[in-house]
């Protein structure tokens, strides 16, 4: 049976952990070619494990020339560009009174204005090909208010409005825009960010289904948004949260 991306191409930024790495292995499972990038040096090794069918990238998601370099060798590799997934993120939670100008901007910095040079730079590259999917993946975040996280959550919001506009102004060129609403997800970020085993089971304990999501429980959503199966979805939010925001 044919994969539910049999001929796209794709580009996954963030892709060296985490979610990133896991849709970068569902997509190629699914037929894809796919240029993984990010600024760890893991994601060379990410993409060598995913053999013919993907590349890496060294790729700072704020510099729009390294945006630029990122399309171009995309296009030299595999063609063209069907699918952008914006993943790459920081979060380094704190109360507004100990949010320092430096840690807002850098928030700002990789997942807002990442996210927006990302969505500008394959759009030609997108209208060329007579369309395209963008997934941007945004946050429960970007969907309710949480005390401790006022410079994450301000990019979060700003990537579900950014994603409304962006359908809105690119549908003419049959590029869809979509964004994703994870609640939390067992990564290295929550591990990282002082995530250890008793605070998962105290998050657990409020998730209405009981439990913390996995990166399986985003990747499924994802590929229906990259994936030709969501031809009439644009400007819409997909939530994985266990019912956290119900
Ligand atoms: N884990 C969660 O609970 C959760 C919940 C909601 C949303 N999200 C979002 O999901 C996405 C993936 O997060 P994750 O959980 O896999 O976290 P992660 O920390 O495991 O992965 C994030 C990746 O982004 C990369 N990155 C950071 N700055 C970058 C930059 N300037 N340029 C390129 N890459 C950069 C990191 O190196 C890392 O590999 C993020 O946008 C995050 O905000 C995560």
């Amino acid at each position: 049976m044919a994969g539910r991306l049999e001929g796209k191409v794709a580009i996954i930024t963030g892709a060296a952990q985490g979610q990133g790495a896991h849709e970068a292995r569902a997509f190629v499972a699914e037929g894809a070619k796919v240029m993984l990038t990010d600024v760890r040096d893991e994601v060379i090794d990410a993409a060598r494990e995913l053999g013919n069918s993907a590349r890496a990238m060294k790729h700072d998601v704020s510099d729009e020339d390294q945006w630029n370099a990122v399309v171009a060798e995309t296009v030299a590799a595999f063609g063209k560009v069907d699918i952008l997934v914006n993943n790459a993120g920081i979060f380094a939670p704190n109360p507004i009174t100990e949010t320092t100008k430096e840690s807002y901007i850098a928030h700002f910095n990789v997942n807002q204005l990442g996210m927006f040079l990302g969505m500008k730079a394959v759009i030609e590259p997108m209208k060329a090909n007579g369309g395209g999917s963008i997934v941007n993946i945004s946050s429960g975040a970007g969907q309710r208010g949480y005390p401790d996280m006022i410079a994450y959550l301000s990019t979060k919001w700003a990537a579900s409005g950014m994603t409304k506009g962006a359908a809105r102004e690119l549908a003419p060129f049959k590029i869809r825009v979509n964004s994703i609403h994870p609640g939390l997800i067992e990564t290295p970020m929550i591990t990282g960010a002082g995530g250890d085993a008793d605070f998962m089971k105290e998050i657990a304990s409020t998730v209405p289904l009981g439990k913390i999501g996995k990166t399986d429980d985003v990747v499924e959503p994802v590929i229906y948004l990259a994936s030709d199966l969501s031809g009439y979805v644009t400007g819409s939010q997909m939530t994985m949260d266990g019912g956290t925001g119900l």
